[in-house]
């Protein structure tokens, strides 16, 4: 492996990412042939096969899954070090990747903006996706922090709670039970109910709540997305339990109510995790105090208003 350069190194993370040498060259700006000559140089040098073709696909053989566990291990290495250097020259820059659920895009964001204000070198990536996805991610070290709802088990990580994620029933405002206080959970039973697709951790805590109380609802339609849960409520086909955060931007006039349940809201936080074993990058730690130690604050003096018109749907629903 001595002989094998990191330029070849890089040829082959990207041609294992799009399984094409035609793809990989396109995005390194290489023609085919070169990118083909040294893949087949790097071959020689590990004395095993990369890849197989399978029509016009390569896959990677067990060699080659292993080098490229390397290769990113390398590289990510490489990237801590250049964000070092430039600590050490006195700014923060670099890049931050982060993969959050669902109901976090609705603050993420809003955190990220005073955080690349203060370090203007920063560049972000920010992946949005379900708990599962999240937790997947983080077992395969594909970003530098995650945000769930619930810490995931079996994985050794570090992990610090930012903010509360609570859950609530929500109904058009038409729906009977709109203007009622403290309704006992189990008139929810026979509800036409939206629910999240599976490997969702808003799906898992609604289903542990009910599971709990014995309440069956009637699932009609179930929604990979919170946005369109919500306007299917404001379209008549049922109630659903999402996040409050998801009514940020609502305003009290909206046209979705709160339904006052007992045992909801569903207590749940952000964390913001990293596996246990990984050295952080400067961005990545400067992020993960940032939202330790800031993002709270930054959140109630930016969504503020917004924040607590969630709260105050609450409060009129009577
Ligand atoms: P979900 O996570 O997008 O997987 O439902 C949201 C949450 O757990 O708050």
């Amino acid at each position: 492996m001595k002989q094998a350069t990191l330029h070849q190194l890089k040829v082959f993370e990207v041609t294992a990412r799009h399984g094409s040498f035609t793809r990989a060259a396109e995005e390194l700006f290489l023609t085919q042939p070169t990118v083909s000559i040294q893949m087949k140089q790097l071959t020689k040098a590990v004395g095993l096969p990369l890849f197989e073709q399978v029509g016009k696909r390569l896959y990677l053989t067990t060699a080659g899954k292993e080098l490229l566990a390397t290769c990113q291990d390398v590289f990510e290495r490489l990237d801590q070090f250049e964000m070092t250097v430039a600590d050490l020259k006195g700014v923060k820059q670099g890049y931050l990747r982060l993969s959050v659920i669902t109901t976090a895009k609705y603050v993420i964001p809003r955190l990220l903006g005073p955080f690349c204000q203060r370090y203007p070198g920063i560049d972000v990536s920010l992946t949005v996706t379900n708990h599962e996805q999240v937790v997947e991610r983080l077992r395969e070290n594909q970003d530098d922090l995650y945000i769930p709802s619930h810490p995931p088990e079996n994985i050794d990580i570090h992990c610090h709670t930012f903010l509360d994620n609570p859950l609530v029933v929500l109904a058009p405002r038409s729906h009977p039970l709109a203007g009622e206080t403290n309704i006992p959970i189990h008139r929810l039973s026979g509800e036409s109910f939206i629910m999240r697709e599976q490997g969702s951790g808003t799906r898992q805590a609604v289903e542990k709540l009910f599971a709990e109380h014995s309440v069956s609802i009637k699932v009609r339609l179930e929604l990979g997305s919170n946005e369109a849960i919500k306007q299917a409520i404001a379209g008549g086909l049922g109630i659903s339990v999402l996040s409050r955060h998801t009514l940020a931007l609502e305003g009290a006039a909206g046209q979705l109510v709160i339904l006052d349940v007992e045992h909801f809201p569903i207590p749940r936080h952000w964390y913001v995790v990293y596996p246990a074993g990984k050295q952080l990058s400067v961005v990545a730690r400067a992020f993960f105090d940032y939202l330790q130690d800031e993002g709270r604050q930054v959140i109630e003096s930016n969504l503020g208003e917004n924040l607590h018109s969630g709260l105050a749907m609450t409060s009129t629903r009577a």
